[in-house]
């Protein structure tokens, strides 16, 4: 079974009258109006606690949407061996039907749960309609289908034969269970982390966040739909140190499938080496950290361009995507235009809650972040080094809403041109417009992360030269564009240095992560 290149599933508009738009807006109010009850999912059975933990919107926290059922380490060791009890028929079904069901998943997404994967994104994690829609619905179908075709690809590669010598490769799964992390910022990842691994024949324990837990139950429900063997991933909600402590210790621990803090990937790899010598097999450790995402304008950019990318760059979704711009440097000949600019536009993006099709801000994710991106904003407020040129106001009586903020830092290393914010927060540095190598070593130095990074200019030796002196500053690098909305199958997304192991989320890349070669030859 090969399954051909498939095209990026087309992106709705919401546009006003359209029927998709009447379609979500019912599903929305749908939603808030029953209060749902989310188990765990372990073996394929519906698993309730009791211990439930409220979601609220956060940009309405006074709403509850419902409550999920938390779980400790007992569900954590349950869910281990509902996965190894799943592991060998999962491992032996033929490819073809395995693909099958995560096609079906994409379908089913398409078609029947669209407004549902899109309106528990947007209630869940505050999200504008557009912003669901290229995350929850998109994104996540075009992982499902491009990752079978990148899979069906992997399966065809064979070495070479001989009279006589007949040689062959296994793509087995890996030996044992692998562990799905997700982050918040995109349902997609949430989807992608266990399913790609799921999809090369591997049996999964996914725990997402907290804040997380509303859409992804919703793709949990329409996997099982699809025909997903139970206990092939196994749904947990519980705190990191009790999964860790689980799963790190087990023998048959195989991998880890992991986006978040690179704080966390970092005590993970220490706990998971201190424990290496218990696992059967050496585990897969994959991760996407952290990123200080910059933008640098060259003297010969086009401002509004330039403007565009910055403004869509830095703020879409709050800045709470892993790609978001959050540190720019700006030529000296064009710093006034562009601020000028820039701050024009900021007044024009509306916030407010996502039921308003209106609202392009919307709140950040938590009151933890609230605060801390808080935090960030007063320092520059307070300091000498620093000045604020748009936004810098927060309110969180209704919901976590922090205005688009704009810091021009005097000193290029300026806490917030160095240390990551995860909020709607971008830091400007005015550079001498004549003197663009310094500004390209600044970009390379400034931080420890390299994840995406863009580079705006009509000369061409500016551009040329970015691109060589940026060689390992970023692992997506958009020359005249914002340096966020990775397109599957068109844009590899993922960086190295402190933002990850670079395996390439949709892509050849990440699935031979969690496939185990085995070579066969036989001599007739
Ligand atoms: N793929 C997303 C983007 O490129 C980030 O995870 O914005």
């Amino acid at each position: 079974f090969h399954y051909p290149l498939p095209a990026n599933e087309p992106v709705l508009s919401y546009a006003p009258g359209s029927a998709e738009r009447a379609t979500l807006k019912k599903t929305l109010a749908e939603l808030k109006k029953k209060e749902i009850d989310i188990p765990m999912y372990i073996g394929g059975r519906a698993v309730k606690t009791g211990k439930r933990i409220a979601i609220r919107p956060p940009h309405e926290t006074s709403h509850v949407l419902g409550y999920f059922h938390a779980g400790d380490d007992k569900h954590v060791q349950q869910a281990i061996d509902a996965a190894l009890k799943a592991r060998e028929a999962w491992a032996n079904m033929p490819w073809e039907d395995r693909a099958h069901i995560f096609l079906k998943a994409a379908d089913l997404i398409a078609t029947k749960y669209r407004s549902f994967m899109n309106g528990t994104t947007m209630l869940g994690q505050s999200k504008n309609a557009y912003q669901a829609e290229i995350d929850s619905a998109c994104e996540l179908i075009d992982f499902l289908r491009y990752n079978v075709h990148f899979l069906s690809e992997i399966y065809r590669q064979q070495p070479v034969s001989s009279p006589g010598i007949h040689n062959r490769t296994e793509w087995r799964p890996l030996e044992g269970f692998v562990l799905a992390i997700t982050p918040f910022n995109f349902t997609a990842i949430g989807g992608n982390l266990p399913a790609s691994a799921a999809m090369c024949g591997n049996v999964v324990v996914w725990k997402p966040a907290n804040t997380q837990v509303y859409s992804a139950q919703m793709f949990m429900r329409i996997l099982k739909e699809a025909g997903l063997p139970d206990g092939v991933i196994n749904l947990v909600y519980v705190s990191g140190p009790v999964l860790g402590k689980a799963c790190f210790t087990h023998p048959d621990f195989a991998g880890v499938h992991f986006t978040g803090s690179t704080g966390v990937f970092n005590q993970m790899w220490e706990t998971i080496g201190k424990n290496i010598a218990k696992y059967k097999t050496y585990p897969r450790i994959v991760g996407e950290t952290g990123g200080k995402d910059f933008v640098l304008v060259h003297k010969s950019a086009d401002v509004d361009a330039a403007v565009t990318a910055l403004a869509r760059g830095a703020f879409e979704f709050q800045g709470q995507k892993c790609s978001a711009a959050s540190r720019a440097y700006i030529p000296s000949n064009l710093a006034n235009a562009i601020k000028t600019k820039l701050a024009a536009v900021l007044k024009t993006m509306k916030m407010g809650t996502v039921e308003d099709f209106g609202n392009f801000i919307n709140a950040v994710i938590d009151e933890k972040s609230f605060d801390k991106i808080a935090a960030y904003i007063d320092a520059a407020k307070k300091d000498r080094k620093a000045t604020i040129i748009a936004g810098g106001n927060y309110d969180k009586s209704e919901g976590y809403f922090i205005e688009p903020t704009v810091i021009e830092a005097k000193d290029p290393r300026y806490v917030t041109m160095c240390e990551e914010i995860f909020g709607p927060v971008l830091t400007l540095y005015v550079y001498d417009a004549d003197n663009y190598e310094k500004a390209l070593e600044l970009v390379d130095t400034t931080s420890p992360y390299a994840l995406t990074g863009a580079v705006l200019a009509q000369d061409r030796d500016a551009i040329t030269l970015a691109t060589q002196k940026l060689r390992n500053a970023a692992g997506n690098f958009y020359i005249n564009d914002k340096p966020t909305g990775a397109v599957v199958g068109q844009q590899p997304f993922g960086g190295a240095r402190a933002s990850g192991t670079n395996d390439k989320a949709g892509s050849m890349i990440n699935l031979y992560r969690w496939l185990s070669a085995r070579t066969v030859k036989e001599t007739f």
